[in-house]
């Protein structure tokens, strides 16, 4: 969390002084569990500032990634980034993954 603000104050820092404040952007993460979907990951997380997909992870890569230019050169000046948001995500992914288990036993839900 602190490190989203962080990044978040960054990313602040870089628009800042191009447009002044009036002007409002977004951070949004998506996280996406799932169970038996044909050719889609069982956990994936997207990062989108301004609705654009600017950092991306899944559980077949197991790996956080800039989608950006802007997010890796960002991201460059600060040490571990993507290794400890790929180490958090990773853990994400298994409660994810445990919630989906206990919701299909409550749902008596079998396949996917
Ligand atoms: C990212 O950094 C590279 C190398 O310094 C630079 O050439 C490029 O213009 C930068 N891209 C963005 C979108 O800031
Ligand atoms: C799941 O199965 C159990 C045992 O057959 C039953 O008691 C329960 O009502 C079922 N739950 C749902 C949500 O269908």
């Amino acid at each position: 969390m602190k490190m989203k603000m962080l990044l978040f104050l960054l990313l602040l820092g870089i628009v800042g002084p191009h447009c002044t404040s009036a002007r409002t952007h977004s951070l949004k993460y998506f996280y996406t569990a799932s169970s038996g979907v044909p050719n889609f990951p069982e956990f994936v997380v997207v990062g989108l500032v301004d609705e654009v997909e600017m950092m991306h992870y899944d559980s077949n890569t197991k790996r956080a990634e800039p989608k950006q230019d802007w997010m890796s050169n960002i991201t460059a000046k600060i040490p571990q980034y993507w290794e400890r948001e790929t180490q958090n995500l990773m853990g994400k992914q298994q409660i994810y993954k445990n919630n989906i288990e206990i919701v299909k036993q409550r749902l008596n839900q079998t396949g996917g």
